[in-house]
């Protein structure tokens, strides 16, 4: 079998060569202005090693994947008591969309779908400060890294929270059905921050070591938690691209609309790539395209 030190470079090369770059987010005017024209991957393996290739030390903002540290931390907090609270089934639904809310009396399909993830940043809230909850997310993406350099774009939050009328919306009508405990804007403030913790591959991969389960890498949750958070980023992961992302890479994973995904292959590795321009379901279509070729060359695969 290669190397994925010979892999990883090959694959960026060919990547790089590919002109359809897919189109970066506009909703957020913030991420509207990042050059699409960028791929980074980073692996990180059982035995600790990082191996990385391309635009792989190069911050972006990674939105949504954070949902995945969020809800690990959620469960810490309350166990399976959150799941009163929003569900654990795939949506098919676009991320941002609002629909299943009012026919499901306002408990979110699941923890990765905008709804679902201001549910578990409102837990994870409780009746603290948004800047403890914050600091506390920030402070387990920085342990599961093993870096302090890690923090939260300012400007990014606050360009989310002006143009964020779906995510208000969304944030109203789970406190009319009695699913918010925090005001709106609280929930959506900490909720804003936290999507707007910037990181490399190198440190995002590093950052999802704590999903892999091996005996050398670092163990923040139980051996049960993490098998539970893979099969919903297998099952929920990319929205109504769940499906797709499954049948073409085969693993767990969570997307960002900054262009990242960290995708997990149990006991094996952890994997971070980016490349900001997205899909028609708003994840990476490089990344994907990537991912899905790194998983083939390697045999990697959960089935
Ligand atoms: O709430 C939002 O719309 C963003 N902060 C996160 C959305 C996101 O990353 C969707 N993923 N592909």
């Amino acid at each position: 079998m290669p190397t994925l030190d010979a892999i990883l470079p090959r694959l960026t090369d060919e990547m790089r060569a590919d002109p359809d770059w897919g189109a970066v987010a506009t909703y957020i005017p913030e991420l509207a202005g990042v050059d699409p024209e960028q791929f980074g991957i980073s692996v990180v393996l059982a035995d600790g090693t990082c191996h990385s290739a391309g635009d792989c030390d190069t911050q972006f903002s990674v939105q949504s994947i954070t949902k995945v540290f969020t809800l690990a931390i959620a469960l810490g907090r309350s166990g399976d008591q959150l799941w009163e609270r929003v569900g654990r089934e795939p949506s098919g639904r676009a991320f941002n969309s609002i629909v299943q809310l009012e026919q499901e009396q306002g408990r979110p399909r699941n923890p990765f779908i905008n709804a679902g993830a201001i549910v578990t940043t409102d837990e994870v809230l409780g009746t603290r400060a948004p800047r403890d909850a914050l600091a506390e997310i920030v402070q387990f993406v920085r342990h599961a890294a093993g870096t302090d350099d890690i923090h939260i774009n300012e400007t990014v939050a606050a360009s989310e929270n002006a143009y964020g009328h779906r995510n208000y919306a969304l944030a109203h009508f789970l406190a009319s059905f009695g699913n918010l405990l925090n005001a709106p804007e609280l929930t959506l403030g900490t909720y804003f921050h936290h999507c707007a913790i910037e990181m490399t591959t190198k440190q995002l991969a590093m950052a999802g070591r704590f999903l892999v389960d091996a005996p050398a890498l670092p163990r923040m949750i139980s051996p049960q938690r993490i098998r539970r958070l893979n099969a919903l980023m297998m099952t929920c992961g990319h929205y109504d691209g769940s499906g797709d992302f499954a049948y073409r890479v085969g693993l767990p994973g969570k997307s960002g609309v900054g262009g990242g995904i960290l995708a997990i292959v149990p006991n094996v590795a952890s994997i971070a790539v980016w490349s900001p321009g997205l899909n028609r379901y708003g994840n990476s279509l490089k990344g994907t395209k990537a991912l899905a070729i790194l998983a083939r060359e390697m045999s990697w695969s959960v089935f």
